[in-house]
C-alpha cells in the first residue's frame, strides 16, 4: 500500500472525524482530576464518542480492550484503563483517543498535570507539544517525510529528553494505520516525498530519562525502561502546498 491521497470529499469528512475528536479531548481533558480512576475517562470517553455517533477505533482494535488509552507516569502509551487505578495530585496522564466518522479515523493524544504537579513535568508535557509544532513546520508538500522526524529531534535534542524509537507516527484515513511510519527522531535517509492531501498522525512520545521502553505482560502498556515520566502530544494533520492544517484543534 503506497501512502493515499486523499480527495476534497476525503479530506471534508476527516475535517469531520477529526473535529469531533477536539471536542472530545477537550471534554476529557476538563474531566481529569485527582480522585478519578483511569476507567472512568475511558468510559466518559466511550460515551462522548458514542454521543456524536461516531465509533470508539482503538477498541478491539488487535484486541485492545477499551476505547481510551490512558497512560499514567511512566507508561508511556496504549495503558489500559482499570478502575482500581486513582489519579492522585502529582501524576501526569497521557489520552490517546480516536474515532471514526462515515469510514474516516482520527487519532490525537494529549498530556495532562492531574491537580498541582511539578515544573519538571510541566515542562516536559509543554516541550513534548512544542516539539509537534517544530515538527510540522516541515510537513509541507514538496518537503521530504523525514524532515519532520529530524526537526522533532533537533528541537528535543537540547532539553537531554528521551525520544521514544519503538513507536512512531503514521498515515491515517479510511484505517488507523496507514503507510508511512513517521519516527520522532533523526533518519539517515529523506523518506519520501509529501503530497498535498496526506492525512498524517504526527506524535512525539518523550521521556524526562532515556527513550528506552518495555512493554507489560498486559502485551499493551509501554513503560519507560528507567521507571521515568513520559508525554505524549498528537494531532491529525493535513498537508498542503502551504501551511498543515492540525484538524484536530478547533
Ligand atoms: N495513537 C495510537 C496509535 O497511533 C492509537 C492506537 S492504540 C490501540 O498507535 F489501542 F488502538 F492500539
Ligand atoms: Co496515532
Amino acid at each position: 500500500m503506497a501512502i493515499t491521497i486523499k480527495s476534497e470529499r476525503e479530506i471534508g469528512l476527516m475535517r469531520e472525524s477529526c473535529k469531533i475528536l477536539a471536542k472530545v479531548h477537550n471534554e476529557l481533558g476538563q474531566f481529569v482530576r485527582p480522585g478519578i480512576s483511569t476507567k472512568d475517562i475511558d468510559e466518559f470517553g466511550e460515551k462522548l464518542i458514542r454521543g456524536y455517533g461516531c465509533v470508539p477505533n482503538f477498541l478491539n482494535y488487535n484486541g485492545y480492550p477499551a476505547s481510551i488509552c490512558v497512560s499514567v507516569n511512566e507508561e508511556v502509551v496504549h495503558g489500559i484503563p482499570h478502575k482500581e487505578r486513582i489519579l492522585k495530585e502529582g501524576d501526569i496522564v497521557s489520552l490517546d483517543a480516536g474515532l471514526i466518522y462515515k469510514g474516516y479515523h482520527s487519532d490525537a493524544a494529549r498530556t495532562y498535570g492531574v491537580g498541582k504537579i511539578s515544573k519538571e513535568l510541566q515542562q516536559l508535557i509543554d516541550e513534548t507539544k512544542n516539539s509537534f509544532f517544530e515538527g510540522i513546520k516541515k510537513a509541507k508538500a514538496g518537503n521530504h517525510l523525514y524532515e519532520i522526524s529530524g526537526a522533532i529531534d533537533d528541537y528535543i535534542s537540547q532539553f537531554g529528553y528521551g525520544i521514544v524509537r519503538d513507536l512512531v507516527g503514521h498515515g491515517i484515513g479510511t484505517s488507523l494505520h496507514e503507510e508511512p511510519q513517521i519516527p520522532n527522531f533523526k533518519q539517515l535517509r529523506r523518506g519520501p516525498r509529501l503530497q498535498a492531501g496526506m492525512t498524517l498522525a504526527i506524535e512525539p512520545m518523550i521521556n524526562l530519562g532515556r527513550g528506552d521502553v518495555e512493554w507489560l505482560d498486559d502485551d499493551w502498556t509501554v513503560v519507560s525502561e528507567d521507571g521515568l515520566p513520559s508525554a505524549h502530544y498528537e494531532n491529525t494533520i493535513l498537508v498542503t502546498d502551504g501551511e498543515p492544517e492540525i484538524l484536530t484543534l478547533d
